[in-house]
């Protein structure tokens, strides 16, 4: 097998299992993708920290940049903007393929960074950016590209649905779960982001930008956190027989005032029937229900957050990665941008 040199920045939740699943499956990877994939380092901040998985010491390093110059693919598994941002540049502009689990960095950067792999013809792969292990980035970008994507309706944020279905079954308190789901690694560095839906919200702006081929920018995205949700909301919502979720909603609408199309994107803690789908989601589960014009409805459905449920996801972009090197590399394989901006930005409304 040709050898190819990878480099993962980042060990935490997600990162370290990433580094043990390369390590302990190699020969099959090598089998699947035709390419020996050698783990030249794993950056971090620390190398010292106690990990839950255990990494071999020569490999962690704090050292980047010679750890990214000649690598052939590099996974960032860092998140937050910067440093991760640089970094994802340095890789693109250095020839590598890069893989990234980070929404954050994609919903507020994407155009840049899509932009720099275009110029160099290397790919973005962002699978686990997504609703976790759920593949869905693929579906919306490559096999509905022939078909009319009306309205994706998900729950996008494993962290509050987990919480909120403790709250619902347990009668938990707000505070006590959210330890629990920091604790189980499901919860961004700053939980913030998952509690206040901006998580959900730059997830969303992902799914919209490829189900509607269309730049959606972050600042679109209509958002409203769970942190108002109490107790007693629940149990009123439960003797009504609904339950609350924390929904992101992107759906086309005819624009009224000069019939032009327009898209709505918006994240809110919703009441959705025991009986619908949704309603039976629990844990930190995510679901995501794609109505597509001929397609019909379509629904993607499993584990939205957790290290080594997300490693699946960044390893398959690892193993498609290295397959379009194997098959020659710039030009071969996937089109990075899925997202040609053919609805013009004014026209993208956070109407509810
Ligand atoms: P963690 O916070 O658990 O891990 C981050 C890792 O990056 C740590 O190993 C940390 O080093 C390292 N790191 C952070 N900043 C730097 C820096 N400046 N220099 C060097 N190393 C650095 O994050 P997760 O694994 O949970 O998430 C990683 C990415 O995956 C994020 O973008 C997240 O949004 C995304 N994601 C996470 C999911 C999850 O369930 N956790 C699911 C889907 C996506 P050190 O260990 O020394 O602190
Ligand atoms: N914090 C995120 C969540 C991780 O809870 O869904 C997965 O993207």
């Amino acid at each position: 097998y040709r050898r190819l040199r990878v480099a993962l920045l980042g060990a935490g939740a997600v990162g370290s299992q990433v580094a043990a699943l390369l390590r302990q499956h190699g020969d099959e990877l090598a089998d699947r993708s035709g390419a020996r994939l050698e783990l030249a380092g794993i950056a971090v901040r620390d190398v010292d920290a106690k990990r839950d998985v255990e990494l071999p010491r020569e490999l962690l390093t704090t050292d980047i940049e010679p750890l990214i110059v000649g690598s052939d693919i590099v996974i960032e598994l860092m998140g937050g903007i910067e440093p991760a941002r640089t970094h994802l540049l340095q890789a693109i502009n250095s020839g590598a393929d890069v893989v990234t689990a980070n929404k954050a960095l994609l919903a507020t950067h994407g155009p840049e960074i899509f932009d720099a792999a275009d110029q160099v013809g290397a790919q973005v792969y962002y699978e686990a950016a997504a609703a976790g292990a759920i593949p869905i980035i693929r579906p919306l970008r490559d096999s509905l590209a022939g078909d009319r994507v009306q309205r994706i309706m998900g729950i996008v944020n494993g962290t509050t649905n987990y919480i909120l279905d403790r709250m619902d079954k347990e009668g938990s308190e707000f505070a006590d779960v959210l330890a629990d789901a920091q604790a189980l690694g499901y919860a961004e560095a700053d939980p913030t982001a998952d509690i206040e839906g901006y998580d959900a919200a730059q997830k969303a702006a992902i799914l919209a930008s490829l189900a509607f081929h269309t730049a959606v920018p972050l600042d679109a995205v209509h958002r409203e956190g769970i942190t108002g949700i109490d107790k007693q909301m629940m149990d009123s919502a439960r003797h009504a027989g609904y339950v609350i979720k924390l929904l992101a909603v992107c759906e086309r609408l005819a624009d009224v005032t000069d019939a032009a199309e327009s898209i709505s994107v918006r994240v809110y803690p919703a009441l959705v029937h025991r009986d619908h789908p949704l309603a039976s989601v629990h844990g930190a589960n995510n679901a995501v229900f794609v109505e597509a014009e001929a397609a019909g409805d379509l629904m993607f459905y499993g584990a939205g957050a957790g290290g080594v449920q997300t490693a699946s996801a960044v390893l398959g972009d690892v193993v498609s990665a290295a397959r379009r090197h194997i098959a020659g590399g710039v030009g071969v394989g996937e089109s990075t941008r899925a997202n040609l901006p053919v609805v013009p930005i004014g026209h993208v409304t956070t109407r509810y």
